[in-house]
């Protein structure tokens, strides 16, 4: 297909998909949650959503019919059916659904009265993988994409009484979407996030960033976005109180106004994650939240944070909740896996494959732990379809607009393990490009290959490279390449000047397994593996960060072997029932040793 075909299709599709922009900081405003107990209704062949003829029905189960009589035929009613929670997934609630995918409808009743003349909208922390959401047996709207929020403007839709909102949910994989049809985590599926309605005023602070420009330590900049009849043309106050700042700009004829002010803050590092209460107010309307402010940028091969060098000395994490099992989605959750990470003595995380919830980024911020976030363009992806592009482009917006407030996140990832080839490198590029435009300040990277140049020199040259500030590279020396002790016999060979992050390494072990460390699935053997990659990182001249895979074992459908992985993928150095395995605590003396060095 022609490049210039191409770049036209790709805009068409892609303005085709914009949604309504999100409401930032939704948990932060008024209004009410939906979470708890949600009637569902399994339906693996959709009959709720088409008819015999298989074509969309106006009758689905989204009009939450009654049978008016006796005679009357309605063959479903959710309100005698069964009930899952939310947020959760259903793969974990229920034992028959372990390793379903198809579509579940979600079904809520609400009462809202709402203020006069305000707005309400209805808000999605994020659903696996394709939702459908109708109120009142209307279509609000589509959203595809397992990890982003998204939102839909309700005003005038809901009643003061008796509303019903009803969510299709189907995680079915499929080729042409991102992720693609294989990945190496448990396709859980359903509401996975906390719902809510969202109240706000007729002209309201629909979103803002406030962070340090690029490169500045003392010069605040960003903007805010007002949504409303009254935006134009109307002046906005950005607060910082502790640091006695009250600063108010004008938004011009598109409701958007350009924040920029100096100023000296304490900055936030692991080391002292200061946070601010900051308040952006308009009109009648105000929103607030704690933000730390620190600059991130490259220089050459090194890492610089508020402009010192900086190691990330990391971890990677799945989005799943170790002991309870299904997908991590609370403050508990988040709490629990990065208290670990901090316990490893990491001052780094990098969140794989997907974005994660919020509340992980937001406690990220408070305990003081870099993030790598990222979308899940992951392995295969159908790189010539613009609609997959379009797609991918949509997720990494949202994933941006959620977090660019977040002092914890310094690097966006594009994507992870993608073969390089000239259509790949065009849609990576393209979405870094997009990601740029969308946020100036932080750093892109991706978890890109390496190959072997001979059997000793291994070569980290990806062309993707030239567009990133920060070269991920994942390998698998001593598991999937060679015995432990190969790592012994390897040099690197980096192309670009710039930082490399070791974004994956490891093996899997069986927690409480124990043999010759030549013995696969032994925690001797992950914890040999772990002593040679130490050794072998420390000598590449580049080498700024590492997030070996991963925190804890993970549930995977690609790792079936019986009374060892058992559907689990091993490579955790805690396992999901808490125990920590040898190689932890060579990890942990290892990051150790590498503070000692002011590292
Ligand atoms: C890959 C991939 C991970 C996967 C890991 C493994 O590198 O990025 O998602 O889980 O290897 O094989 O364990």
């Amino acid at each position: 297909m022609k490049v210039g075909v191409f770049c036209v299709l790709l805009l068409a599709c892609a303005s085709a998909r914009a949604q309504t922009p999100l409401i930032a900081n939704a948990g932060g405003r008024q209004g009410l949650s939906l979470d708890g107990r949600w009637q569902t209704i399994i339906d693996p062949y959709e009959n709720g959503f088409y008819d015999y003829r298989y074509q969309e029905s106006p009758n689905g189960y989204f009009k939450n019919a009654k049978p008016k009589t006796p005679a009357d035929l309605v063959e479903y009613d959710f309100d005698d059916s069964p009930q899952m929670y939310v947020p959760g997934d259903w793969n974990s609630q229920d034992e028959r659904l372990l390793f379903y995918e198809g579509t579940v409808w979600y079904e809520k009743s609400f009462d809202y009265p709402k203020r006069p003349g305000a707005r309400l909208f209805v808000h999605f922390g994020g659903a696996n993988y394709e939702t459908i959401v109708y109120l009142n047996g209307e279509k609000l709207g589509r959203h595809e994409g397992g990890f982003t929020p998204f939102d839909f403007e309700v005003t005038g839709r809901a009643r003061e009484r008796g509303n019903f909102l009803v969510v299709k949910v189907d995680n079915k994989r499929r080729r042409d979407a991102v992720p693609t049809l294989n990945t190496d985590w448990w396709n859980y599926g359903g509401l996975t996030r906390s719902v809510s309605l969202v109240e706000v005023p007729d002209t309201f602070v629909r979103d803002y960033f406030v962070q340090l420009k690029k490169g500045s330590r003392e010069e605040v900049g960003g903007w805010v976005k007002l949504d409303g009849p009254a935006a134009a043309n109307q002046a906005v106050t950005v607060e910082i109180p502790e640091a006695k700042i009250k600063e108010t700009f004008k938004t011009d004829a598109e409701g958007l106004a350009q924040v920029s002010f100096k100023t000296r803050l304490d900055l936030w590092s692991p080391e002292s994650p200061k946070l601010y209460r900051v308040r952006v107010s308009a009109g009648a309307d105000a929103v607030e939240e704690r933000i730390g402010f620190r600059s991130i940028e490259t220089k050459g091969q090194d890492i610089l944070l508020n402009g010192r060098p900086v190691f990330l000395r990391g971890i990677s994490i799945h989005e799943e909740s170790p002991l309870r099992g299904g997908r991590a989605f609370n403050d508990a959750d988040a709490r629990m896996l990065l208290g670990w990470a901090k316990e490893l003595g990491c001052n780094f995380v990098r969140l794989a494959h997907y974005p994660h919830n919020e509340q992980m980024t937001r406690v990220a911020d408070e305990l003081g732990l870099m993030v790598w976030s990222e979308v899940p363009v992951y392995w295969t992806i159908l790189w010539d379809n613009p609609e997959t592009f379009a797609n991918a482009k949509n997720q990494l917006g949202e994933m941006i607009a959620r977090d660019r407030n977040r002092a914890s996140v310094v690097l966006w990832s594009v994507a992870n393990e993608t073969p390089v080839s000239e259509p790949r490198n065009r849609f990576l590029r393209g979405l870094v490009e997009h990601a740029r435009a969308l946020d100036p300040t932080r750093l892109l990277t991706a978890a890109n290959e390496r190959h072997y140049a001979d059997p000793t020199t291994q070569v980290v040259d990806d062309p993707l490279g030239e567009v990133l500030d920060v070269l991920g590279c994942n390998e698998y020396v001593g598991w999937y390449d060679g015995p432990p002790e190969k790592a012994d016999r390897l040099s690197w060979k980096v192309t670009l000047e710039k930082p490399l992050v070791i974004s994956e390494f490891g093996g899997d072990a069986l927690a409480g397994r124990h043999g010759d460390k030549s013995e696969r699935w032994t925690e001797e053997y992950q914890r040999d593996i772990y002593e040679h990659q130490i050794k072998m990182l420390r000598r590449i001249p580049s080498l700024r960060g590492m997030s070996p895979w991963i925190l804890t074992d993970f549930r995977s459908p690609r790792r079936p072997l019986p009374r060892i992985q058992d559907f689990y993928n091993r490579k955790g150095l805690i396992s999901n029932r808490g125990e920590r395995k040898q190689a932890f605590y060579v990890l942990q003396s290892f990051y150790r040793e590498l503070s000692k060095e002011g590292k």
